[in-house]
């Protein structure tokens, strides 16, 4: 699974697998609350199955899935959780803390260069709906 993450493409299988080894598998069940808006937190995750809501002050703001990650804001600027997101099916995640992920995005420019690029495609996202 780690493989088809479009974050990591470019990664050799050793990289891949040095990666895996450092993920905790979580599972949730729809409704459940995974991140919460406002709560600290260590957690970067990769959805490896099922698709999760993210909602600020209750309305939703986008929807993610399989291959898609977040969890990302907090460990970059160190602020609160800035929305919650929650399971809407059963949802699997990959879970890296805080210094691993970061310690992937120091190490390889490509990893840095595929998450800006996943931010920037969200900002777009958010600046089109503020317009709509
Ligand atoms: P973080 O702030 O750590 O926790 C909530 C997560 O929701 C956040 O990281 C992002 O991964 C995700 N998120 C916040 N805003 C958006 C958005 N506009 N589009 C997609 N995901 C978002």
């Amino acid at each position: 699974m780690i493989r088809s993450v479009s974050l990591f493409k470019g990664l050799t299988e050793g990289e891949l697998k040095s990666i895996a080894k450092r993920c905790v598998e979580r599972s949730f069940q729809p409704g459940e609350t995974i991140v919460k808006e406002g709560e600290t937190g260590v957690g970067f995750y990769l959805i490896a199955d099922g698709s999760v809501e993210v909602r600020r002050k209750g309305k939703p703001i986008s929807g993610l899935k399989k291959g898609d990650f977040f969890g990302e804001m907090t460990l970059i600027d160190d602020q609160p959780r800035s929305a919650d997101v929650v399971a809407i099916t059963p949802t699997t995640c990959y879970v890296l803390v805080a210094w691993a992920f970061l310690g992937l995005v120091r190490a390889d420019p490509d990893i840095g260069m595929s998450l800006m690029k996943e931010l920037v495609r969200r900002l777009r996202g958010t600046n089109r709906s503020l317009t709509e």
